[in-house]
């Protein structure tokens, strides 16, 4: 692996020269600057703490990176992880990447620059070689929500396949006879566990076709716009599971608007239990993820692996529980079928 001294070699300079360039602390002529990052690029050179002339020098700050600060399920994480935070004489630095990317390898890089201690992950983009990068470096990484893969490194999830399945299974047992569900983006880890725990349950059924199922975004809009779509393809659709609940509350907002009565012609339950599934009219049911826990869980792990408590490397899946309210509670089964309910749970 090249070091701090081949790269000054290579590009005819001192140490002090690059290590001024690495940390952008001081002045550095273009270019000279220039030509020790092509150097640094050639050599495939990756600054140590020690290249970065931080060794041992401890910032306190840990990172949370999230994807996006809009949707109230990652505020209530961050809320979590600032506490743990705080309690260990830590600061927190949020990051917010708005699924995106090159925002995403913006924000590790200045983690870098910045020497931050370690980093709490919520990403369906980040690579293993960014997260190789950051190991190399010396920054401790905790994977929260929805990690793609990366088995080298500890994750903290909830059951949502579980939880999938705990939610279309409440809609059966209140008497709804055609459940569609508005599952969250396809590329994402969570969104496919729920929706492979709805279809768990669905498949059982001579109801059940593809087109039960319509996409959205995770946000509002995105619920609004799936409703539209599953109640133009069934317009008898009488429960639907959404796979988050800003999907839901806009859900509801387009079935009221529809004329359809919650839960009496159709019943809704959504999936995460944000502060707004409760001041939602009808209030919401939604299958309540710890999300506090999540964020406080993935903190501690965070905080044991800087201080070297901690090294072993594992998935933490936390369990959901069905919050029951008026968005289920009351739906009037108008058909007099006596479907029998099946259901099996993993
Ligand atoms: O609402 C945002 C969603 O993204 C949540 O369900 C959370 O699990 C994350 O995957």
């Amino acid at each position: 692996m090249p070091t701090i001294r081949d790269v000054a070699k290579a590009a005819g300079v001192s140490v002090a020269t690059v290590s001024r360039v690495i940390n952008k602390n001081e002045y550095v002529n273009k270019d000279t600057e220039q030509k020790v990052l092509k150097v640094m690029k050639e050599l495939d050179f990756k600054p140590s703490l020690v290249a970065r002339g931080l060794a041992g020098k401890k910032m306190n700050t840990i990172a949370l990176m999230l994807p996006d600060i809009s949707n109230p399920f990652f505020p209530e994480v961050a809320r979590a992880v600032e506490d743990v935070a705080q309690q260990y004489d830590h600061n927190l630095f949020l990051c917010n990447s708005d699924n995106l990317e090159h925002k995403e390898k913006s924000y590790l890089e200045i983690m870098k620059k910045k020497n931050i201690d370690g980093v709490i992950i919520i990403s369906n983009n980040i690579s293993s070689k960014d997260l190789e990068h950051l190991r190399e470096t010396k920054i401790p990484v905790v994977l929260l929500d929805r990690p793609a893969s990366h088995e080298n490194y500890s994750v903290v999830r909830a059951n949502n396949y579980k939880g999938a399945q705990l939610a279309t299974m409440h809609l059966l047992e209140i008497g709804c006879r055609k459940i569609a569900h508005i599952a969250g983006p396809k590329n994402l880890i969570t969104a496919k566990e729920r929706l492979k725990g709805y279809n768990s349950i669905t498949n059982e059924y001579p109801w059940f076709e593809q087109t039960l199922i319509a996409e959205g975004n995770f946000d509002v809009q995105g619920g609004k716009t799936a409703l539209k779509k599953l109640l133009a393809d069934h317009p008898d659709i009488d429960g639907i599971f959404a796979s988050n609940d800003l999907m839901a509350l806009g859900a509801l907002k387009e079935l009221k608007k529809m004329g359809k009565e919650v839960p009496q012609e159709v019943a809704i339950c959504g999936f995460d239990g944000i502060y707004l599934t409760e001041l939602s009219e009808p209030e919401l049911t939604t299958i309540q993820q710890p999300i506090y826990e999540l964020g406080a869980k993935a903190a501690e792990i965070l905080i044991k692996k800087l201080r070297g408590e901690l090294t072993e490397t594992k998935i933490y899946e936390l369990d959901v529980q069905l919050i029951k309210r008026e968005s289920t509670n009351g739906f009037q089964n108008s058909r007099q079928d006596n479907t029998i309910i099946k259901g099996v749970f993993r």
